[in-house]
């Protein structure tokens, strides 16, 4: 099965190699659709009623009708892990409004959804977590929620790739993107927190995506007592932070070692960090069963 993994296409499981979707679909011609991306820990999906509804809600806000139930799609998640006998893997869901047979922007023109689920099996992280990350903030803005809701997670993320390269171009990992006033937004594919006198920082999802991982961060630090502050937060304060760490459901809980040049806590895994990311490990377990 190694290497042609199977894929949910439409209700149907096609070895990856065959799995395919019309040129003419308007994910591919118009990045016309929504995803989502899920980790599976040890045969538990994590996390998969969260995702199901935020797929959900992205398909509403774009006006796609799902063909499928929420218990469908969930069913099918757990299908593609079973079925390719998934222990640690990612998951990716994408939902296009369908293929567009006339030319043209008119969503009218468009046969039924296509749903796809892909899976693939990774480690911990889709990065090496125990690393630490770079970060580097861009020139690429977050496009405003005037413009786009960045709660909608759409198939275009050209805005966020061209951060990612001006990151990678500058020799970080990571970008660090401002919301159009200049205070800091989030990564290209992670929330950001930072660390301040023992307590837990983040900018608000008022221009980015309201991150799971980033609700079971906070979930968690309120379960120790940690204090999380949803707020402005400007490039000077995650300078001068104590620690830094993106989360992700790809990447988990990534430290952040340097940021702009800087060398955050001594270079190494600050302490909150390893507090929090140790729960999470802990919390990652606790997902809903693939094969029972
Ligand atoms: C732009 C962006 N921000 C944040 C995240 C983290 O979200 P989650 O924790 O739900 O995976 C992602 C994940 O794909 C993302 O693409």
């Amino acid at each position: 099965m190694e290497d042609n993994w199977l894929v949910y296409v439409n209700g149907e499981m096609v070895p990856m190699k065959e799995a395919k979707i019309s040129v003419f679909d308007r994910g591919f011609q118009y990045g016309d659709g929504v995803f989502e991306g899920l980790r599976v820990y040890g045969g538990k999906i994590f996390k998969l009623r969260e995702h199901t509804d935020r797929l959900f809600r992205s398909a509403r806000a774009i006006n796609i009708q799902m063909p499928i139930t929420k218990d469908e799609f969930s069913a099918a998640v757990k299908r593609v892990v079973r079925e390719n006998q998934f222990q640690d893997a990612h998951i990716k869901p994408q939902v296009t409004r369908g293929i567009a047979w006339k030319l043209g922007l008119d969503p009218r023109n468009t046969t039924a959804p296509n749903i796809v689920i892909p899976g693939r099996p990774i480690g911990k992280s889709m990065f090496e977590p125990d690393k630490g990350f770079k970060l580097a903030a861009v020139s690429v803005r977050k496009i405003p929620a005037m413009c786009f809701d960045p709660r909608i997670k759409s198939l275009n993320y050209l805005a966020n790739i061209m951060a990612r390269m001006e990151a990678q171009a500058s020799g970080a990992d990571e970008a660090i993107m401002l919301d159009i006033y200049g205070d800091v937004a989030e990564g290209s594919a992670d929330n950001i927190f930072i660390v301040k006198s023992g307590e837990l920082y983040t900018p608000s999802v008022q221009d980015a995506l309201e991150g799971i991982t980033r609700s079971t961060v906070i979930e968690l630090a309120g379960r120790k007592n940690i204090r999380v502050h949803e707020t402005k937060l400007t490039l000077y304060d995650v300078y001068t932070a104590d620690e830094i760490f993106v989360t992700g459901s790809g990447a988990g809980i990534v430290a952040v070692t340097e940021v702009d040049k800087r060398v955050v806590s001594g270079g190494k895994i600050g302490a909150l960090t390893k507090t929090i990311s140790g729960a999470y490990d802990e919390e990652s377990q606790k997902g809903e069963s693939a094969y029972e």
